[in-house]
């Protein structure tokens, strides 16, 4: 059974592909290595460099593979980005599933895993977040996972293709083999921005706003580890083959403030991680914690890393050993 993961030399992205072979999925990767890395690629994978803009890359992908399903990983990601080149999100996340869409269609394949995000939930009414919650967008990069999620829609409708949304909160950690882990260029995340600290990259850690309505004052944050996700993605992909297409949010439904994040740092790392304390950014909420009752019921899914204090480890063991990521 062969499945495509679009993006699957990024960080999310390999560790799936990593589950996948393990699990004896046969993995073809498309990547055009705009963000991924070549070393992030299972070997056993088959690694094929194209850009999903380009549909001549695409039509030689589908000639030369039968795909049972495909995960789509490949998009920009940084919501600030995406609110300062609101043009570049539109046109290149957008045209990329419709591209990947439309081989798909045109193959018959029936089976398609999107990567959506908790950027959906701008104004969520009800703590922890679930699948009722209306989907209001925080930004033109939610905008653009929004409008992915209603072609999907339009795709089972028109041409039968099953399909998830898996709306991630804040993915983190590493693979514990130590081979793959989060290398984005620039960083955007709180837990490696931190790490970069007690590697001596970075003097010290901003703390963007104190003031919220929190216990400390900081804002909260779900954060799933990508081996978790990776499991995830192999249950829906199992399941919508005979079932109907379907959104989970998914976290591991435990909150943390940056607080804490850096507090547990400091604990694995034992580096002192000194603090600034700045302004509130535009657009983030105090808390943002996901409900993942539906994924847990539905799927059987549980998270394995439910303390931040491992999966923290999990991520240093892997900055550890390879303090420039995979330029190292
Ligand atoms: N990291 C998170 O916390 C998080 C949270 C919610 C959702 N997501 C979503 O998960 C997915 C993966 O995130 P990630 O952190 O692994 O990102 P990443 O940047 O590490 O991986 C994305 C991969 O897609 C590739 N890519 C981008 N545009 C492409 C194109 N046009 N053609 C071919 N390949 C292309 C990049 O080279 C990269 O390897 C993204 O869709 C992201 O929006 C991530």
């Amino acid at each position: 059974m062969t499945v495509l993961v679009t993006g699957g030399a990024g960080y999310i992205g390999s560790h799936v592909v990593e589950m996948l072979i393990a699990d004896g999925f046969d993995v073809v990767v498309f990547d055009n290595l705009s963000a991924g890395h070549r070393q992030a690629v299972h070997k056993d994978a088959k690694l094929v460099q194209g850009d999903l803009l380009n549909k001549h890359d695409l039509a030689n992908l589908f000639e030369n593979h039968q795909f049972e399903g495909i995960m789509h990983f490949a998009s920009h990601i940084l919501v600030g980005e995406s609110m300062e080149n609101p043009f570049k999100y539109f046109n290149d996340n957008v045209l990329a599933i419709m591209n990947v869409l439309e081989f798909a269609t045109l193959h018959d394949v029936k089976r398609f895993i999107l990567s959506s995000t908790a950027n959906l939930f701008d104004d969520p009414q009800t703590i922890p977040i679930n699948e009722n919650e209306p989907l209001i967008p925080g930004s033109v990069y939610g905008e653009t996972k929004f409008w992915a999620e209603r072609i999907l829609h339009w795709m089972d409708r028109i041409y039968g293709l099953k399909y998830c949304c898996l709306r991630y909160f804040n993915a983190c950690g590493a693979h514990p083999n130590g081979h793959i882990g989060e290398d984005h260029h620039p960083e955007s995340h709180l837990i490696p921005l931190v790490l970069q600290v007690a590697l001596g990259q970075r003097e010290q850690i901003t703390v963007f706003g104190t003031d919220y309505d929190t216990p400390d004052g900081t804002c909260i944050r779900d954060y799933v580890h990508v081996l978790d996700l990776a499991a995830a993605h192999i249950l829906a992909f199992r399941v919508i083959k005979d079932g109907d297409s379907r959104a989970y949010n998914l976290g591991s439904g435990t909150g943390y403030s940056v607080r804490e994040v850096i507090e547990t740092v400091r604990k694995v790392t034992e580096h002192p991680i000194p603090i600034v304390e700045g302004e509130r950014r535009a657009g983030d909420l105090p808390t943002l914690i996901a409900d993942s009752t539906k994924i847990k019921r539905e799927l059987g899914w549980s998270p394995d890393y439910d303390n931040l204090h491992t999966i923290i480890e999990t991520a240093w063991h892997w900055h550890k050993k390879h303090p420039h990521g995979y330029d190292d």
